[in-house]
């Protein structure tokens, strides 16, 4: 279950932008839901959960069960959407201090996402001695980061395993273009598809998301379960549906002067769902000059450090808060005789119990400092939640986009570094802008 207070947020903006930010969030619902908004070939994710093809779970799970013998670590291959997903449920279910996402399951290690060569070199000091297996991720099946990764990763499986490295390697690519699709048609590689009407920021419910997180021992079938229903949630045009009211409210403060949105979360497992949320936010709102800034911040730690300004900086913040309600582990503070600590009034008290009275604490500081906040209560983390987080966050994106003017499911704005890294590359095609380009440095 997952529940949204907006009460903290509320008390910051007027009430006729709110209920104008409501109406314009209904009209955004209108547009998403009939199709009729700019990028309405992009929404194929609307109803992805509540339609799901169950004889590709199936063939997701068998590749699961059979690499589960076979390898001892997957090196999941992409960027951007075609990485950030996995990451983030990989992190999210699996323990800090394991060495593999889950027991008896191969290790999940993710590449193709920089183009760093103390990384890369690291990477492949590390598989020497492993029997590993390469997932490559890219829907234009063209992206320079993670090509260069899988064209290092494949040399290096191919020398292990020769003939036998075709079998190791899985692509998840657009069904008939991209220079992906064709090496994969060309040497036998096990192929899924990344369907045309998804983009990248909104496809880990597909197998660019689902394949990495079932290989790595997780219920993909639970995560579906969780999304279907927020689907079904989401799908109602009142004022319940959480993703309508998130996007409201966060338009309402964007209104008022709000233009940073930072993530909070008290459980260091949700860094990578802040990193999915600000992809899915950023990629999705920044553009023709608009937009909300998405930050992140994971408490308490960052108290530490970002508290100051969050506190006392500029007003030009709201937090949203996505709040576990329930540990994994029973921890108990106990009584010393000697209290040298001074922490003896603590004592029978649940560290659980500790970090909710800090959020408590933050929020209403912050609250007090200027800062408004929003809250999304979540039981647990488990697949069926993240679920539904995943779902919850993609409809709200849609409408917020919609309700703020944009297109939310382009990314216009993404061309521009590469169009540079091509030239000062010298990439066949572009040496007049590589002349130009020299001329500026
Ligand atoms: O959301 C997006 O569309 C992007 O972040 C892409 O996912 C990212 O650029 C990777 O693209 P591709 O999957 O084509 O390699």
């Amino acid at each position: 279950m997952i529940s949204l207070d907006l009460h903290s947020a509320l008390d910051f903006v007027n009430e006729s932008v709110y209920r104008n930010s409501v109406e314009d969030a209904f009209k955004a619902f209108d547009i998403l839901h009939d199709g009729t908004g700019a990028g309405n070939d992009f929404l194929g994710w609307v109803d992805l959960p509540s339609h799901y093809d169950r004889a590709l779970v199936e063939k997701m799970e068998e590749l699961a069960k059979r690499w589960k013998n076979e390898v001892e670590t997957i090196v999941v291959i992409g960027i951007g959407g075609s990485y950030l997903g996995a990451k983030c449920a990989v992190e999210a279910l699996s323990g800090a201090f394991h060495a593999r996402a889950k027991e008896g399951y191969p290790n999940i290690v993710f590449a193709g996402q920089n183009i760093c060569e103390d990384y890369l070199g690291e990477l492949l000091d590390y598989l020497k001695e492993k029997n590993f297996s390469l997932v490559v991720i890219s829907k234009s099946g063209t992206t320079t980061e993670p090509a260069i990764a899988f064209r290092l990763l494949r040399e290096l499986l191919e020398r292990k395993c020769g003939a036998g490295a075709a079998k190791r390697i899985v692509a998840i690519t657009d069904a008939h273009k991209g220079a992906l699709r064709k090496m994969a048609e060309e040497n036998g590689f096990e192929t899924f598809i990344v369907p045309d009407n998804v983009g990248g920021r909104y496809s880990v419910l597909t197998p660019v998301g689902l394949l990495p997180i079932a290989l790595g021992g997780f219920d993909i079938r639970g995560m579906l379960d969780g999304a279907a229903e927020m689907e079904r949630i989401c799908s109602a045009k009142d004022e319940k549906n959480p993703a309508l009211l998130y996007a409201a409210i966060r338009n309402a403060l964007y209104r008022s002067g709000k233009k940073i949105e930072i993530l909070v979360n008290y459980n260091p497992r949700l860094n990578y769902f802040s990193e999915w949320w600000k992809q899915l936010f950023g990629e999705s709102e920044g553009k023709q000059g608009k937009g909300i800034f998405p930050a992140s911040v994971s408490f308490t730690t960052d108290l530490h450090s970002m508290g100051q300004y969050i506190q006392e900086g500029e007003k030009i913040i709201f937090e949203t808060t996505v709040l576990v309600e329930k540990s994994g582990k029973e921890i108990v503070v106990r009584a010393e005789s000697n209290n040298e600590d001074g922490l003896n009034y603590l004592a029978g008290k649940r560290i659980g119990f500790i970090n909710s009275m800090a959020q408590m604490g933050t929020m209403l500081a912050h609250c007090e400092g200027g800062v408004p906040n929003i809250t999304f209560k979540v039981e647990r983390i488990d697949e069926y939640n993240l679920g539904s987080l995943f779902y919850l966050f993609e409809s709200a994106c849609g409408i917020s986009g919609y309700t703020l003017g944009v297109n939310p499911f382009d990314q216009p704005g993404v061309e521009a570094y590469k169009r540079n890294m091509f030239a000062l590359l010298g990439k066949p095609g572009y040496e007049k802008a590589s002349e130009e380009l020299r001329k500026r440095i």
